[in-house]
């Protein structure tokens, strides 16, 4: 018959180990089952973001970056430096111990909260007087029953039609987070998030990359003038972006690989490198858990169907994440982890998916919440916008990290906030505070009439608050 427990969350990624731990929070026995090892066979919860995502990713774009200001930015600070050199080993030893200390901390954040951990494999097995049967396939084989069970098994690289993963030369994106030798000339198939980012880490360790976008400009869901503005700024770094450009053919040779396309003018053209990255998108992972048991709903994408509040076609029976609708985020699968633990506890939930933020993690990085100009002019809006340049703010020019902007539009009648777009300094961080104000649906007066300290790069906020009306006091 094997443990019962109130809740089994299947999978340990920012959707579920969130979940797991508010749940545990509100008193319910919690079980959290997840499949993950680490490269020495240790279990290696945190999921997709913390072992092939967002942490192993921002820790490369960070060593890379360093290095990059090294031997390229540091001159216009007046430091000289001679021979940088390169240890790629220990820059990946370093990511290494990152994911491994996120692994312990979150073993560590169940055993603080009596969250039960299993490793192993999920699969629904059966239902039983409202129970369900969770068969866990590790070194043992082990019953779990529950009332509740929130699946956030999340998801795994896209795939190129007839393109297969060799991760020697013909890459996702875990096997672009682990190469140990920089390649000479480095093709990115898609400049989305892993594309740009990705793509970054490797151009500022010494590869020539080249990205291959399908759609006629970069980042689709941004707005046009950020977008715009970072693709130019990509382009001056030496990234070579192919919009535009539609993939024919992959073909791997014995050390290289050759990519046929169409290019934005109609010509076929060829192009040969030493690996290539294919970085076109997410599927949700649904595969070995046997939703057909239990006759749980998949569309025909894969993803589990829910509703806005995250229920599935069965009672009892949850799904969080990437696994499910919406923006494949690991901020959006934890609030949706929060919210529906406290449902099962009985609590009102929701989750504000209108002020979801994105971000990007280039140099200068972009952010933004919102809705764009295009959006607004879509649905016929009048809008009124502030667009502060980083160029006037005198903390970005002291860190000779000026370019970018902040924009803010705002309803041409009430000047409510209704989108805030970012590109410059650290706007990953900025960009909570447009969360915040539009959450409390701020207007752009009242960010102008926040005091913020100077000299920082939020003052860039005020600014743009303050140009919404024309009344900018720096620019
Ligand atoms: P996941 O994190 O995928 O976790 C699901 C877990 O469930 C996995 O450990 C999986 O092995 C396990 N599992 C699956 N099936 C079973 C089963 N049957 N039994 C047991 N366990 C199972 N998002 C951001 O917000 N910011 C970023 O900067 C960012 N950077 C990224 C960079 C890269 C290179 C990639 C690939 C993604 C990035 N993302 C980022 C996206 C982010 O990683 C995902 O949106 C997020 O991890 C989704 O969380 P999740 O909990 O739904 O699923
Ligand atoms: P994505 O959806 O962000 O970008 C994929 C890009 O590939 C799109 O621009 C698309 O137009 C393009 N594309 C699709 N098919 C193509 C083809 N055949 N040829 C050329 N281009 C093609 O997906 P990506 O970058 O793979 O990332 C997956 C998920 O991970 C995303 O949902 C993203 O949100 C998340 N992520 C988030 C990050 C962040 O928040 N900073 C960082 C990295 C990933």
């Amino acid at each position: 018959m094997g443990a019962f427990v109130d809740v089994a969350v299947i999978g340990a990624g920012p959707g579920g180990y969130i979940a797991a731990i508010r749940a545990a929070q509100h008193g319910l026995s919690v079980a959290c089952i997840d499949d993950r090892m680490s490269a020495t066979g240790q279990p290696a919860p945190g999921g997709t973001c913390v072992n092939a995502g967002c942490i192993p990713s921002k820790a490369l774009l960070e060593s890379s970056y360093q290095f990059d200001m090294i031997k390229n930015g540091v001159l216009a600070h007046g430091i000289e430096v001679e021979g940088v050199v390169l240890d790629l080993g220990r820059m990946q030893l370093r990511k290494e111990e990152v994911v491994r200390s996120n692994n312990e901390g979150i073993l560590f954040l169940f055993r603080k909260n009596g969250v039960s951990f299993y490793h192993g494999r999920a699969s629904f097995a059966g239902k039983n007087d409202g129970n369900y049967q969770i068969r866990i396939s590790g070194k043992t084989e082990q019953l779990l029953s529950s009332r509740q069970v929130i699946v956030a098994t999340g998801s795994v690289p896209g795939r190129l039609p007839g393109v297969d993963f060799d991760e020697e030369l013909i890459l996702s994106s875990t096997g672009a987070l682990e190469m140990m030798a920089v390649p000479q000339r480095l093709g990115i198939v898609g400049a989305g998030a892993i594309g740009l980012e990705l793509g970054s880490v490797w151009q500022r360790l010494g590869s020539r990359v080249t990205l291959f976008e399908a759609m006629p400009t970069l980042l689709d869901n941004a707005d046009r003038q950020i977008a715009s503005q970072l693709e130019r700024l990509l382009r001056q770094q030496g990234l070579v972006i192919h919009t535009g450009a539609k993939v024919r053919q992959v073909t791997p040779a014995s050390s290289s690989v050759v990519v046929d396309f169409d290019a934005a003018d109609g010509s076929v053209q060829s192009a040969t490198f030493d690996r290539l990255v294919i970085a076109v998108g997410r599927t949700p992972k649904t595969a070995g858990l046997d939703c057909e048991v239990i006759g749980l709903d998949v569309d025909e994408r894969g993803f589990i169907v829910v509703d806005e509040e995250c229920r599935t076609s069965l009672p009892g029976v949850w799904a969080i994440g990437d696994v499910v609708r919406g923006p494949m985020l690991a901020h959006k699968a934890s609030e949706e982890g929060i919210a529906v633990a406290d449902r099962i506890a009985g609590r009102y939930a929701r989750v504000d998916y209108a002020n979801i933020p994105s971000v990007v993690y280039t140099n200068p990085e972009v952010a933004w919440v919102g809705r764009t100009e295009q959006d607004l002019e879509r649905e016929g809006r009048e809008y009124r916008a502030g667009v502060f340049p980083f160029m006037a703010n005198g903390r970005a020019r002291a860190m000779n990290a000026a370019e970018g902007m902040v924009k803010i539009l705002a309803d041409a009648k009430t000047d409510e906030v209704l989108g805030v777009h970012m590109a410059g300094p650290m706007v990953s961080e900025l960009v909570s505070e447009a969360v915040m104000a539009m959450s409390f649906r701020a207007s752009a007066e009242d960010i102008a009439l926040l005091c913020h300290a100077h000299p920082t790069l939020s003052e860039a906020m005020r600014e743009a608050a303050l140009g919404v009306s024309g009344r900018f006091l720096n620019f």
